[in-house]
């Protein structure tokens, strides 16, 4: 079996002067390449907290994290980026776009980074602006974009480096109804043609029947 992440006994402890905030507490749990699944629970179970340790932005306090096998957990602070370019694309709340730059550099930019020439790179920016609907903002900046159109130049960009594992925290929070259903296939589509893996943070009813497998989250745990 071809796992994309497996987690055992994930905790992750907030320590903010003398307290302590137990976000995510012995999490067990394993993604098959080819998976989509959803994360729900109430705001505060650790979703986010635990998305992040997938991620490998987040080091668990204590626990351990393989991705495709490698075991990332105990990794450096020099060699985690490797790991986070090498398989993740992420949409993730705020959405973190350039603001000096057009919805179309802010997807261009990290296929140049990779090394991809500016023309393909291009190329390949548009046509992913167009998967979501947005060519006609193709040069817009993001303070002239709607919330919903920001979180779907964030998706374009997450689908542009083709990732393996691709993980959003609430990816349709912000949209209209038809352009969460353009997003959740989109996401759909991508895992299907790499043989990838998604793991989605949602409270989204719609987005159900896109979902392999649903985790539900409470106080840190999983519930069984
Ligand atoms: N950086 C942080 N420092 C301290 N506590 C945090 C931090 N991030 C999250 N928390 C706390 O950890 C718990 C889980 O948060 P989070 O993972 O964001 O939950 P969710 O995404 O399910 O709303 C909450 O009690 C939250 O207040
Ligand atoms: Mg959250």
């Amino acid at each position: 079996m071809d796992f994309a992440i497996q987690v055992e006994d994930l905790t992750k402890v907030y320590r903010e002067n003398s307290t302590e905030v137990v976000a995510v507490n012995g999490v067990s749990l394993s993604i098959q390449r080819g998976e989509v699944v959803g994360i729900m629970g109430p705001s505060g179970s650790g979703k986010t907290t635990l998305l992040s340790m997938f991620g490998c932005i987040l080091k668990p306090t204590a626990g351990s994290i393989k991705i495709y096998g490698e075991e990332v957990t105990n990794l450096s602070d020099k060699e985690l980026p490797f790991v986070r370019r090498k398989y993740f694309g992420f949409i993730f709340q705020g959405f973190n776009l350039f603001q000096p730059l057009s919805a179309l550099e802010n997807v261009r930019l990290p296929l140049e980074i990779k090394g991809m020439s500016k023309k393909e790179a291009g190329a390949l920016s548009i046509n992913l602006l167009e998967k979501v609907n947005l060519k006609e903002r193709a040069y817009f900046l993001p303070r002239n974009l709607s919330g919903g159109e920001k979180q779907r130049v964030a998706i374009a960009r997450a689908l542009a480096g083709n990732p393996l594992i691709i993980l959003a925290d609430e990816p349709t929070g912000n949209l209209d109804h038809k352009s969460g259903e353009l997003v959740v296939k989109t996401l759909r589509e991508l895992v299907m043609i790499n043989n990838a893996s998604a793991v989605i943070v949602t409270h989204d009813s719609r987005i159900f029947h896109s979902l392999d497998r649903v985790f539900y989250m409470e106080d840190g745990k999983i519930r069984a």
